[in-house]
C-alpha cells in the first residue's frame, strides 16, 4: 500500500516510524501491560501523554499501539472514516465469538454504511419528537422513587441508571421496561453480565475462555442465548404490531419500530439480524454513557454552587412542577446546555476511541503501517491550560457565545469531542441529551439537592468498564421549598 508521497513532504519535520517513539518502558513479552489497571486505563495513557507527548507508542503482549493525544490529529483520524480508519477487528471478533448480531458501534465496511443509515433513520428529529412522551414517562417514575427516598440517601448512578434503562430499552424493545418501579427486569440481569465481559474480552491479553470455560463464562453463554432469544421476539411482536397499525411505518413510536422501517425499505440491504444486532448496540452504547454523563453533571454541580443556582435559576424560571416538558422548551434552556457541554469536557465518559489504520498512513509526523490500532484519547487537551484558559475549572459560561465572533465557544467545540467526531459521530448524542435535560428539569423543579457526597469526601473517584463512571456518589433530596 503506498502512501501519499505529497503528504509526507508536506509536513515540516522529518516522518517518524511507530518503532522512534519514545514510550514507557515494558517488559520482555508482556510489554506495559503489568503497568496498566483496566479500570485506570485512560488515567494512565492520558499521564504517559503527559510524559511522552502527543505520539507515542505503547506494547501490550505483542500488539504495538500508537497513543495519539493532539486534539486536531484526533480529529483529523476520527474524520478520516470509513476509508482510513475502522474500529479494531477485535471488537468484531469478540462481539462475533460471544454470538452476538453485529450492530453499528463494532460494525465495519459496507455493514457499517448499511446499518449506519438504518440507525440514523431511527433518530431522524421527527422520531425522537414522537419517542419524548415515553422518555417523560420515565422522567416521572424517576420523580415518584426519588420522592419515596426523600432524606435518604440515594444510590445515584443506581438510580440514574436505571432512568436510562428504562428509556433506552423501552425504545430499543418496544416495550414499557419499569426498573424504577418493579425492580430489576430479568433481560437486564443478562445484560449486566453480557456488557462488561464485551469490555473484559476486548482487552484481555490472554484468551483463556477458548480453552477453560468457567461457570462465569457458562453463565455468560447462558445470558446471551436468553438476550438473544427475547430481541428476536420483540422484533415479531414489533412487526406484527406494524401490521395491524400501519400509521407506525410512518410515524414509528420507539427505535425498533423506526429501524424495521428503515430495514424494510427497497435496497437497503438489511434484514431482521441487522436490527437485532442495533437493539444491542443501542442498549449498550445508549445506557451507562448517558446515566454517568448525569452523574458527572451533579457532582460538578454540587462542588460549584454558584453554578447550580445559576442553573436552578434558569430551569425554575421556565419551569414549575405542574409546567408539562416540551422540547422547544427544553431547548431554550442554554445555561443547562452549557453546564452539560462543561461537565462532558471534564468527565468525557467515553475518554478515548480505539481505532485501526486500514492502510499504511500518515498521523501527525508518525507513519504507521497497516493493521496499527490507534487510541484517540479525547480529553487530554481539553483539559491543558495550554489549549484552554483555566481548563481545570468547571466554568459552563465558555459554552455562551461571547463577543460577535463566538471565538471562545468556537475554540472549546473543536477541543472537547465527548461524542466523537466524523462519520461516526455519536448518532444518539441529541435523544442522550433530550434525555439528560428532562431529567435536570424534573430534579430541579420538584426538588433541592440537600448533598452529595463520596464515601471519603473527595471528588468522586473515576472507573472505567466500558464508560468512565463517578464511584461511590450518593445524594440526598429535600422537597423543593
Ligand atoms: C451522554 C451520552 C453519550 C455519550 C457521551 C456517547 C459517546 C459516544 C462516542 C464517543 C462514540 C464514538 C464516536 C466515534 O467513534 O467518533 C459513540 C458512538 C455511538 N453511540 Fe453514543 N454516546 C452517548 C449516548 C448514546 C445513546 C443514548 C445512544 C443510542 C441510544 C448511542 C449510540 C451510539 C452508537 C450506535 C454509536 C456507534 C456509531 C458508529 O460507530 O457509527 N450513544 N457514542
Amino acid at each position: 500500500m503506498q502512501v501519499n508521497p505529497a503528504a509526507i513532504e508536506s509536513t515540516q519535520t522529518r516522518v517518524r516510524q511507530l518503532a522512534d517513539l519514545p514510550g514507557p518502558k515494558g517488559l520482555p513479552i508482556l510489554g506495559n501491560a503489568l503497568q496498566i489497571q483496566k479500570q485506570l486505563l485512560h488515567q494512565k495513557l492520558e499521564q504517559w501523554s503527559r510524559e511522552f507527548g502527543p505520539y507515542y507508542r505503547v506494547k501490550i503482549g505483542r500488539r504495538k499501539l500508537l497513543i495519539i493525544s493532539d486534539h486536531q490529529a484526533v480529529s483529523k483520524v476520527l474524520r478520516d472514516r470509513p476509508e482510513g480508519f475502522s474500529r479494531t477487528a477485535k471488537l468484531g471478533e469478540t462481539w462475533a465469538e460471544m454470538r452476538l448480531q453485529t450492530g453499528l458501534f463494532g460494525a465495519n465496511g459496507e455493514v457499517w454504511k448499511k446499518q449506519r443509515r438504518m440507525v440514523m433513520a431511527a433518530f431522524d428529529p421527527a422520531h425522537v419528537k414522537a419517542y419524548f412522551p415515553a422518555m417523560c414517562k420515565v422522567a416521572d417514575r424517576l420523580e415518584s422513587r426519588w420522592k419515596k427516598s426523600l432524606g435518604s440517601e440515594i444510590d445515584l448512578q443506581a438510580d440514574l441508571m436505571r432512568y436510562t434503562v428504562d428509556t433506552i430499552t423501552g425504545l430499543a424493545f418496544g416495550q414499557d421496561v419499569n426498573t424504577l418501579e418493579s425492580g430489576d427486569d430479568i433481560i437486564q440481569t443478562h445484560l449486566d453480565k453480557i456488557f462488561p465481559a464485551v469490555f473484559k474480552r476486548n482487552l484481555a491479553v490472554i484468551k483463556y475462555w477458548r480453552y477453560i470455560r468457567l461457570p462465569s463464562d457458562r453463565a455468560l453463554d447462558r445470558s446471551i442465548a436468553e438476550v438473544n432469544l427475547a430481541i428476536d421476539r420483540f422484533v415479531l411482536q414489533a412487526r406484527a404490531r406494524m401490521t395491524e397499525y400501519p400509521e407506525l411505518r410512518i410515524q414509528p413510536s420507539n427505535l425498533l419500530e423506526a429501524m424495521i422501517n428503515a430495514a424494510d425499505q427497497g435496497g437497503s440491504g438489511l434484514n431482521d439480524n441487522d436490527v437485532a444486532g442495533n437493539v444491542l448496540t443501542m442498549l449498550l452504547a445508549g445506557e451507562d454513557t448517558t446515566a454517568n454523563s448525569l452523574a458527572w453533571l451533579l457532582s460538578l454541580l454540587w462542588t460549584n454552587p454558584a453554578v447550580l443556582q445559576q442553573l436552578q435559576h434558569e430551569i425554575r424560571g421556565k419551569f414549575s412542577p405542574e409546567t408539562p416538558y416540551s422540547t422547544e422548551e427544553l431547548n431554550g434552556l442554554d445555561y443547562l446546555d452549557a453546564c452539560i457541554n462543561e461537565s462532558m469536557r471534564l468527565k468525557p465518559v467515553a475518554p478515548m476511541v480505539p481505532l485501526q489504520a486500514l492502510k499504511e498512513t500518515l498521523v501527525g509526523d508518525v507513519l504507521i503501517p497497516e493493521g496499527t490500532i490507534i487510541f484517540s484519547l479525547l480529553r487530554r487537551d481539553s483539559v491543558d491550560d495550554a489549549f484552554i484558559p483555566n481548563a481545570a475549572e468547571f466554568s459552563p459560561e465558555r459554552w455562551l457565545v461571547q463577543g460577535e465572533t463566538g471565538q471562545s465557544i468556537n475554540s472549546v467545540k473543536r477541543i472537547s469531542m465527548p461524542f466523537g467526531a466524523g462519520p461516526r459521530i455519536c448518532p444518539g448524542r441529541y435523544l442522550a441529551l433530550l434525555e439528560m435535560k428532562i431529567a435536570m428539569v424534573m430534579l430541579l423543579t420538584r426538588f433541592d439537592i440537600d448533598n452529595i457526597s463520596t464515601p471519603d469526601g473527595k471528588p468522586a473517584s473515576e472507573y472505567l468498564a466500558f464508560t468512565m463512571a463517578p464511584l461511590g456518589l450518593k445524594m440526598r433530596l429535600k422537597l423543593r421549598n
